[in-house]
């Protein structure tokens, strides 16, 4: 559906030159649902920009549907960008205009008829929930409200594709779930292909199937939801999930409350990642029988992720070194991931850190 090769965006800012995004490939497939999370300044918005060549890129290119966008003269990718809707932090709605004003924008140029576009601006109001908000102005609207109008500006040519530069980051947790359950709902109803960016995991973690991690311009991980958060490989990714799942704030309690763990020399701090609610603390729990091990289970969080439940706990393994070496294998054999946290800074894969 989009397929981005190799490209390439690079500034000249006076004599300085940035290098906003560094030969990026990705592929987001029809109806996929694909976050892009990453720091201030990591490239988020000039990559997505890239998307409906709104910003052209340096070099490589640019695939929507069956097109090479990057390719196209001026007047075939004016009609290919209509297949492009995009909503931005800010909403950007024109203040002078009511909210059907705003809507019908896009189709002034349409060749419909003035019925015509009253009756789809009242679809769209429908499919946004916003019926009786027709006449309002802006200024009288909230912000998740200000966002809806914008979504439904932006499908009033019927788009393939919808993106989304921070659209949920003006807003208080509650109106971005909203926000975000609506544009699960338009995924599915219209099979709009939707790519998210997010400086937010948490945002990532509700709605999107795909996730790819930016920094420095740069892609450094990129995957399917369920694997990233289980598997994830580069320390930036651990820090998103980290924040997401909420396991940052207990190390940071553990950190400030060393009395909390009081580990002695037998006693191991660990961080543990499974998948599905029926194995992870079943195992655990038999783990003293078997073993000798106990586990206390200083925190726990499960997450459902694409209707996956994914464990996240953090736990101190106590018994003899050989028991808990043993206890751990048998934990990973069950496919359970198992790293050891070290001084509540670092966590590290329990095989490459010998337990002393
Ligand atoms: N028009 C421009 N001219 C010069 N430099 C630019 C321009 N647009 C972006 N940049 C630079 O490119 C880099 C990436 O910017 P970009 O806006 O894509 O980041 P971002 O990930 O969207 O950040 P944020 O989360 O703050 O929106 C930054 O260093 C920025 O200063
Ligand atoms: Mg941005």
């Amino acid at each position: 559906m989009i397929e981005l090769r190799n490209v390439d965006v690079t500034f000249q800012d006076g004599k300085q030159t940035v290098k906003a995004v560094r030969d990026v490939s990705l592929k987001v497939e029809k109806g996929d649902i694909y976050g892009i999370v990453g720091y201030s300044g990591a490239g988020k918005s000039t990559l997505v920009r890239t998307i409906n060549l709104l910003q052209r890129p340096t070099s490589g290119s640019v695939i929507v549907g069956a097109q090479e966008l990057s390719a196209l003269p001026a007047k075939s990718l004016r009609t290919a960008r209509k297949k492009i809707g995009m909503i931005f932090q800010y909403f950007n709605l024109m203040r002078a205009r009511t909210v059907a004003g705003n809507i019908a924008y896009p189709l002034r140029k349409s060749g419909l008829s003035k019925k015509e576009i009253n009756d789809k601006v009242d679809d769209l109001l429908e499919l946004v929930g916003l019926v009786d908000k027709k006449h309002t102005y802006p200024s009288q609207l909230s912000g998740g409200q200000k966002q809806r109008v914008a979504i439904a500006r932006a499908l009033a040519n019927d788009p393939e594709v919808l993106l989304c530069d921070e659209a949920t980051s003006a807003l208080d947790p509650k109106t971005t779930s909203s926000i975000l359950e609506l544009l699960k709902r338009l995924n599915k109803k219209l099979s709009l292909t939707i790519v998210i960016i997010t400086h937010e995991m948490q945002v990532v973690k509700e709605i999107c199937n795909k996730v790819a991690v930016m920094d420095d311009g740069e892609v450094v991980e990129q995957g399917d939801l369920v694997s990233l958060f289980t598997s994830p490989k580069e320390a930036l990714t651990h820090e998103f999930i980290d924040t997401a799942t909420h396991l940052d704030q207990a190390l940071e309690k553990l950190r400030k409350h060393p009395t909390l763990l009081d580990l002695s020399v037998d006693d191991v701090l660990a961080n543990i990642t499974y998948v599905g609610v029926s194995t992870g603390t079943p195992l655990i729990a038999s783990l003293y029988a078997q073993f000798g091990v106990t586990t206390n289970i200083l925190y726990g969080n499960v997450e459902i992720l694409q209707q996956t439940p994914v464990g996240n706990l953090i736990v101190v393994f106590s018994g003899e070194k050989r028991q808990r070496e043993k206890a751990v294998s048998y934990l990973e054999s069950n496919n359970i991931v198992v790293n050891q946290i070290q001084n509540t800074q670092t966590i590290v894969p329990i095989k490459q850190e010998k337990i002393s």
